[in-house]
């Protein structure tokens, strides 16, 4: 578990821009942390490190938005309105949670997980990572004003 302390939107983006440099595809990246923790604008970060132009904003009205014209297809996601895992396979997300072709990144990613899982508890069977594949779990706490605390561990089989 790696602990990483932004104090502005410009270093959490900063951050963001560096994985993208490891990122691989089928990785996912899972985001646990409350409203304005700064979830989407580590996507940002990510996004821009992959060469993607557009501006990435979070996709809570359409669930799923998919960036194609980047190094790597990244598929951002916001759980934030669906309550289980159930909701989640019947929206259609699952494949890009378990098996992406390019690289996930997931907002309310603890929807995923279920309403049991607590930080430090093992993964859930059908949240851990395929062969090969790579889960980033990100948790970001809010530390103040421009402050916060991005805590990551990466899963793999
Ligand atoms: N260190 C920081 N890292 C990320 N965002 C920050 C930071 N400090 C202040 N902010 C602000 O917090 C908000 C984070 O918003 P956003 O990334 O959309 O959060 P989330 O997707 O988790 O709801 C933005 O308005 C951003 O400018
Ligand atoms: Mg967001």
């Amino acid at each position: 578990m790696d602990t990483f302390i932004s104090n502005s939107p410009e270093e959490t983006f900063g951050l963001g821009r560096r994985w993208a440099a490891e990122l691989r595809p089928g990785w996912v990246v899972g985001l646990i942390g409350d409203l304005g923790s700064g979830k989407t604008q580590l996507v940002k970060g990510l996004a821009a490190g992959l060469g993607i132009p557009a501006t990435v904003t979070s996709p809570t009205f359409a669930l799923l938005q998919e960036h194609d014209d980047g190094t790597l297809p990244l598929a951002h996601i916001d759980l934030y309105r669906l309550e289980s895992q159930q909701e989640i396979v019947s929206a259609g997300l699952e494949h890009y949670l378990t098996t992406p072709d390019g690289v996930t990144a997931a907002e309310w990613f603890e929807r995923w997980l279920g309403r049991d899982w607590q930080p430090g508890q093992p993964l859930p069977e059908s949240a851990k990572p395929a062969d090969g594949q790579v889960l980033r779990l990100v948790h970001l706490a809010d530390e103040g004003e421009t402050k916060r605390k991005i805590f990551h561990e990466d899963f793999s089989d």
